[in-house]
């Protein structure tokens, strides 16, 4: 049996319904359409309204997604990890309540958070399990209900962020399919930058937290967007010369869902074509967790086995890294 590599063998996801377009949004705070379109290309992002839904609700549904779609039987996974900067609550895994919700009754499962890396450290910690040989089904969800810490008086955030949730499974393959390499960064002086500053063990909650409402996201976005701007193209950059990919390898970029002016810069830091750069921003915002398996989800009937993927995200932390995948599978539906 030759070496094995993790590969990603089905897609699933979930967007709640209700739409909270920059109209809407004009209504609320002191913007317009106009400069939330030039200045970050976003239209709209989905809200799960329900008070008493959390983010594994959504999980749930994009597992429930993918497990119809790939006739998976749910008690043959192995292990169940949520990406997720908005667990349902701050102590009691998500992931836990996620596996026995689906019935994957045979699985352990944790949750991860790395902020808008997310998705993109979950795929190398999937990866690891499975090319130990021990582990042949890891389902890796992104689920973020954003919704749930903004500020909707504050403009310079409430207009960036959406709900959603994606998932991939990763299994065992031996045609050299899956994830080829990667680098992953962490910049701890980033912190102040970006953060939720008040509810963990720094600053616990208390009466003066909740009035000054420090239990939102904090961002300056300026600083935030230089240090990503620059790092997200450096380590897709990298990830391209140290696998010998020209811009004609490549078949696909799979950006974070930040900003598209970010995008921008790091496709033609590659030289990459539009059409080889996935994008769904200006329909759902930046949810956190689950850009990128929302766009495998959506981009999944357009993937062809062998096609080379360049992943590459940037978050809160800092967190930041780059993912090279060959896809492993022809999709026309089927998901092996
Ligand atoms: O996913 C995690 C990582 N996060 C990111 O990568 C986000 C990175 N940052 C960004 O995407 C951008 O910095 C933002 C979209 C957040 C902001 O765009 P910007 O071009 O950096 O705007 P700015 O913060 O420099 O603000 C420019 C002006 C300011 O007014 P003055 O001071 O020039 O008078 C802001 O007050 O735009 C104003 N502004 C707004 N105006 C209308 C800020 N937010 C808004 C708004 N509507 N929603």
């Amino acid at each position: 049996m030759g070496r094995i590599t993790a590969a990603i063998t089905a897609v699933g996801a979930y967007l709640p319904d209700f739409r909270l377009t920059n109209k809407i949004l004009e209504t609320m705070v002191d913007t317009t359409d106009e400069w939330i379109t030039t200045r970050t290309g976003i239209k709209e992002r989905r809200i799960l309204k329900d008070k008493d839904k959390g983010t594994s609700y959504l999980a749930i549904k994009a597992a429930e997604n993918l497990i119809s779609k790939s006739n998976l039987d749910p008690a043959e996974i192995d292990l169940v990890i949520v990406g997720t900067a908005t667990p349902d609550l701050p102590v009691a895994s998500t992931a836990a309540y996620v596996a026995t919700k689906i019935g994957a009754v045979n699985a352990f499962s944790f949750d991860m958070q790395a902020a808008c890396s997310n998705f993109l450290y979950g795929m190398s910690t999937a990866a690891r399990y499975i090319e130990s040989g021990k582990y042949k089904k890891v389902l890796l969800i992104g689920a973020d209900k954003m919704s749930s810490i903004l500020d909707y008086t504050d403009r310079t955030t409430c207009i960036i962020f959406g709900d959603g949730a994606g998932a991939v499974l990763f299994e065992p393959n031996f045609e050299g399919l899956g994830l080829q390499d990667e680098y992953l960064r962490s910049d701890g002086s980033g912190r102040e930058f970006l953060r939720i500053e008040a509810g963990g063990s720094l600053m616990p909650s208390s009466e003066e937290t909740v009035k000054n409402k420090l239990h939102y996201v904090y961002q300056d976005g300026k600083s935030v967007f230089k240090f990503a701007v620059s790092n997200m193209a450096d380590v897709a950059a990298k990830i391209m010369e140290r696998n010998n990919l020209t811009h004609d390898d490549v078949d696909w970029l799979i950006p974070h869902q930040a900003n598209k002016r970010i995008i921008d810069a790091t496709a033609k830091r590659m030289e990459l074509e539009d059409s080889k750069v996935m994008m769904n921003i200006e329909r759902y915002g930046n949810t956190t967790s689950a850009t990128l398996p929302l766009l495998l989800s959506d981009y999944e009937s357009k993937l062809k086995k062998g096609d080379n993927l360049v992943f590459a995200a940037f978050g809160g932390g800092f967190t930041w890294g780059s993912i090279y995948l060959k896809w492993a599978y022809n999709s026309n539906n089927e998901s092996k």
